[in-house]
């Protein structure tokens, strides 16, 4: 049965409000493995899965399921002429895809990550600093974004100047503000491209290899060939809109809920050893990226419905990570919830969040920071009148005022 009553789960503005979370229960309840019509492609079906453990199964059979063409879900707004998600790691599968992943992996082995612990603390606190004359902000422009920002084009080797023009254009790639045109999508895209071929250009004549991301990918070789330059355009715009827009709404959300669930707030600022829980807790409750999807490299089968090769299965991470037969008390923020088996990096799998250790550490440092240098840190306002991220597949908010008492010194 299709189902042609469901809210177009690819427009942004089904999220403008928040993530559906009624709707997937229902969908969880009554229809877990959903047959839509596929709201991009006329005639084709989109299969909706929102069970915790059917998501599991679609990501960790990577034989089954590809995420080739591409694992996004159109939101039919993108300038077509932009191009080039196919090509994108996240659209690739074995053996090209496992090849890239190892080159990327040596930016983000344990060592290297564990490595940026005083640089994000002395970041942290320089931003709290920057505010410490103030009693109100934007928590998304003046605090949430830019330590992603930052570790992100430290590792990438974007100077300092240039890192609001960069996230300028990832806000623009993604469309986060609706008044985006499908152009100007495009050229932030292209500009962004652009930017990399500076970057190599100007790495080709080093003679002793800098230490960042782009000249490994310039100097990298797979099975004896080079990477293409449109290749490493498409790396570093990747890396850029991975690396910042999620953690940075992992900060804005986790901040959010905590503020709005006071008890687990004082909770958490009273023992700071939960803060590894919490960030997990915070994750399940207000996942950052709502979905991707799968293809179907054959047919299969799927919670008692035939799934034909080359039907498109989206996996909906917000609703498992809702599901209640995965978790007791979903719809409740738990920050000593354990076990606590979120599905917000992925389900498992080849394309596993790159970044996970990464975005743990910067929510980390981040959050301690946050709860223990903020005298009496408030809202300011309704959330559910502040602005949100124009996305079907990134859950935060454009902005979220706040206000406070007192800033106290770092420790
Ligand atoms: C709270 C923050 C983050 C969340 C919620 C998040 C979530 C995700 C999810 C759901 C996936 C897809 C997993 C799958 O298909 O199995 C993914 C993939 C990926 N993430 Fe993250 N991410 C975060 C932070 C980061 C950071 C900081 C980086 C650093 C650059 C990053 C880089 C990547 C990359 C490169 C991939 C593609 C991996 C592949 O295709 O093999 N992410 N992320």
């Amino acid at each position: 049965m299709i189902d042609t009553d469901a809210p177009p789960l690819h427009l942004p503005e089904t999220y403008a409000h928040g993530v559906p979370y009624e709707y997937y229960r229902w969908l969880r309840d009554n229809d877990p493995v959903a047959c839509l019509p596929h709201p991009r492609y006329q005639g084709e079906k989109l299969w909706v899965v929102t069970r915790h453990e059917d998501v599991q199964r679609v990501s960790r059979d990577a034989m089954t399921f590809h995420n080739a063409p591409d694992p996004f879900m159109d939101d039919g707004q993108n300038d077509p002429a932009s191009g080039g998600s196919e090509l994108l790691m996240i659209s690739l599968d074995a053996p090209d895809h496992i090849k890239l992943r190892k080159l990327i992996n040596k930016g983000f082995t344990p060592r290297r990550v564990s490595a940026l612990g005083d640089m994000l603390r002395q970041r942290t606190n320089d931003i709290i600093d920057g505010l410490a004359d103030r009693d109100s902000a934007d928590l998304v422009h003046d605090l949430a974004l830019w330590l992603p920002l930052h570790v992100i084009a430290d590792m990438v080797g974007v100077p300092e100047a240039d890192r609001a023009m960069v996230f300028d254009w990832t806000e623009k790639t993604f469309g986060f503000d609706p008044t985006t045109t499908a152009e100007e999508r495009g050229q932030a895209a292209a500009d962004m491209f652009a930017y990399a071929d500076a970057m190599c250009a100007e790495r080709a004549s080093d003679t002793v290899p800098r230490d960042d991301l782009m000249s490994v990918l310039l100097n990298a070789e797979v099975e004896g060939e080079k990477l293409t330059a449109f290749q490493i355009e498409l790396f570093f715009m990747l890396l850029q809109n991975a690396g910042s827009e999620t953690t940075r709404n992992l900060i804005t959300t986790g901040t959010l809920a905590l503020l709005q669930h006071p008890d687990q707030f004082e909770l958490v600022r009273n023992d700071l050893t939960l803060v590894p829980a919490a960030i997990e807790e915070l994750l399940r409750f207000s996942t950052p990226v709502i979905h991707f999807t799968r293809t179907a490299a054959v047919d299969t089968e799927l919670g008692g419905h035939h799934i034909a090769a080359g039907e498109r299965v989206l996996m909906v991470y917000a609703s498992a990570n809702r599901d209640e037969r995965a978790f007791t008390d979903p719809d409740r923020v738990d920050v000593r919830r354990d076990p606590n088996d979120h599905v917000a990096f992925g389900a498992g799998g080849p394309h596993f969040c790159l970044g996970a250790s990464l975005a743990r550490i910067e929510g980390r440092v981040m959050f301690e920071e946050i709860l223990t240098r903020f005298e009496g840190l408030r809202v300011v306002g309704d959330p559910a009148s502040f602005d949100r991220v124009h996305s079907n597949l990134i859950d935060g908010y454009n902005h979220v005022p706040i206000e406070w008492d007192a800033i106290a010194p770092a420790r």
